[in-house]
């Protein structure tokens, strides 16, 4: 079964809002297989935005990310990748869709509320960084053909 790696940024969680995106994914019908509220250290956030270390945006990017607490998921489901990138919308919420996360609850590129991973190689990357495969759980939800023909 694919894995991604989503996680709700410090805004996100000062907003209160994620219940609503636990519950967005919830509902689409992805499992959730690891969940922990944590302020990210400075080599773990500049491990998750590598590509970026160059980028003039870095820096205040990595203090965003570090001005409070984010709530760090990995979901379950096939396809999942693509799956909760078309549910959180593009990267800048003034062109993200209404119905997206970032469409529906973010206006500036710099507080977008949420991560996902953008594909299938960094997902397994960065759920290498964040979790430890004890930290991922195993266990039955559903009769899964109720989501899957
Ligand atoms: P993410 O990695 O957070 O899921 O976002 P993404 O793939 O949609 O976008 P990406 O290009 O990877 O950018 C990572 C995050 O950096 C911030 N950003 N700021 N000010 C800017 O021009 C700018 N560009 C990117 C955003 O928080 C973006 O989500
Ligand atoms: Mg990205």
């Amino acid at each position: 079964m694919d894995r991604t790696f989503v996680m709700v940024k410090p805004d996100g969680v000062a907003r209160g809002l994620v219940g609503d995106i636990i519950s967005r994914m919830e509902r689409k019908g992805l499992k959730l297989v690891a969940a922990k509220l944590e302020l990210l250290p400075e080599n773990r956030v500049g491990e998750q935005y590598k590509e970026h270390l160059e980028k003039p945006f870095f820096p205040g990017l990595k203090r965003y990310i570090m001005s409070g607490p984010c709530m760090l998921m990995v979901w379950e489901g096939y396809g999942v990748v693509g799956i909760a990138r078309t549910l959180i919308g593009a990267t800048n919420p003034t062109e993200a869709a209404p119905g997206t996360i970032r469409g529906d609850l973010a206006l500036d590129i710099g507080r977008n509320v949420i991560h996902g991973s953008d594909s299938p190689e960094s997902a397994m990357r960065e759920i290498g960084i964040h979790f430890s495969s004890q930290e991922l759980v195993e266990y039955t939800r559903i009769d899964e053909s109720l989501l899957y023909e």
